[in-house]
């Protein structure tokens, strides 16, 4: 009796049985150590979506942040970038709307011009710390066009690093493509298999595993096309996250919306893309995951918001997960434009971060509408 007990972990309306398989899933950790760590997994993935709040994808690879430092001619050093990442993490009141910050490797090891490491910074800004642990999308072999995200080899090491360092949850990207016969099964199958590794590393040593499967804007497909390879994307990771033993109340899915090729000559209203995304992640995600927190991917930081206003107006009493947000250009753009890598424009790009934070937690209770973004 007294075992069996010991089978559940509490979540803040109802109790998880933890299947007695999963114990052989990690032989080396007590009974008890287990159910605790399952435990604070669990809680750490409620906590990162609780109270319409959302996840800030700050995490850009240095590549990709210095890309778009240069288009707006800002010098590409370690230095502007972590000035840069000071202006967010520094942006009073940010903690109201940011649940969750995901880092990139460089900037945790970095602090601000007063010396305070930047995962401080975030905690003390009442924000939980996160990182970005894939190693990144490289050619696939064999499959011309497409990508598979590496990073498993001495993931377990880096992973005990970053939960030593304070760091409570991580994030793998993996892209698909839509093209002519495009995504092929090898690709999908690579990247779900991976992404399920990841995941269930991260869990082994306390972090929450955030899975992104993204399924990319670009080309011409329809609606139709992308709810049907994203369908399919999320069947197969599903079932490599079931496959590895992974947690699914202690993850989060990080997907794209399901939304028509940005070249497609059929663009679709925001209700129908809300409509259409919904609807295919009630065939796909188990109802167990407590949070979908989307991406971006590309679409204008208006757009995001009203779309994802539009699912949580339509469907947030009756789905079983909260619709979220982890935006990256989403939530930052608007506020590097401002920047430029300009001292002196620092307060006013915190303050367009913040609005775009604010916008988004409005759309998480469905209350977001293009008034708010009406300047003064
Ligand atoms: O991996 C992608 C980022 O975390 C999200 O960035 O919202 O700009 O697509 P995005």
């Amino acid at each position: 009796m007294f075992l069996i007990e010991h089978w559940f972990v509490s979540l803040p309306h109802a109790k998880v049985m933890i299947e007695p398989w999963r114990r052989a899933v990690n032989p080396r950790l007590e009974m008890e150590q287990y159910l605790m760590s399952t435990q604070a997994l669990i809680n750490t993935a409620n906590a990162l979506v609780a109270d319409d709040k959302g996840l800030l994808a700050m995490d850009e690879s240095n590549p990709t942040c210095n890309k778009r430092f240069a288009q707006l001619g800002i010098p590409q050093t370690a230095d502007a970038r972590r000035a840069y990442r000071e202006l967010i993490i520094t942006t009073p009141g940010l903690g109201a709307c940011i649940s969750g910050a995901i880092l990139y490797d460089e900037t945790i090891r970095q602090a601000t011009r007063e010396e305070i490491p930047f995962v401080q910074a975030v905690i003390d800004a009442g924000i939980i710390p996160g990182v970005k642990v894939d190693a990144g999308a490289k050619e696939l072999a064999g499959h011309p066009g497409e990508k598979v995200t590496e990073g498993l080899d001495g993931l377990r090491g880096r992973l005990k690093e970053y939960a030593q360092m304070g760091l409570r949850f991580a994030k793998w990207r993996a892209v698909i493509v839509i093209g002519d016969g495009l995504p092929s099964r090898a690709c999908i199958e690579a990247n779900a298999h991976a992404l399920a590794r990841y995941a269930a590393l991260c869990q082994e040593v306390g972090l929450v595993p955030i899975v992104e499967p993204e399924v990319l804007m670009d080309g011409e497909h329809t609606l139709a096309r992308c709810f049907a390879v994203t369908e399919q994307v999320l069947h197969t990771v599903f079932d490599q996250i079931n496959t590895q033993g992974v947690i699914l109340e202690g993850m989060l899915l990080k997907p794209n919306m399901v939304l028509p090729g940005l070249s497609c000559s059929q663009q679709e209203t925001v209700e129908a893309v809300a409509d259409a995304t919904v609807r295919c992640f009630l065939r796909a995600v188990p109802a167990a995951v407590p949070g979908v927190v989307f991406l971006s991917g590309g679409q204008s930081a208006e757009l995001a918001s009203a779309r994802l206003s539009a699912m949580n107006a339509g469907f947030k009493s009756h789905g079983p997960w909260a619709l979220s947000f982890s935006y990256g250009r989403a939530l930052q753009q608007p506020a590097m434009d401002i920047w430029s890598g300009q001292a002196a424009n620092v307060k006013a790009a915190q303050q367009a971060l913040l609005h775009r934070a604010q916008c988004n937690r409005a759309a998480r209770r469905g209350e977001y509408s293009a008034t708010m973004e009406v300047k003064d």
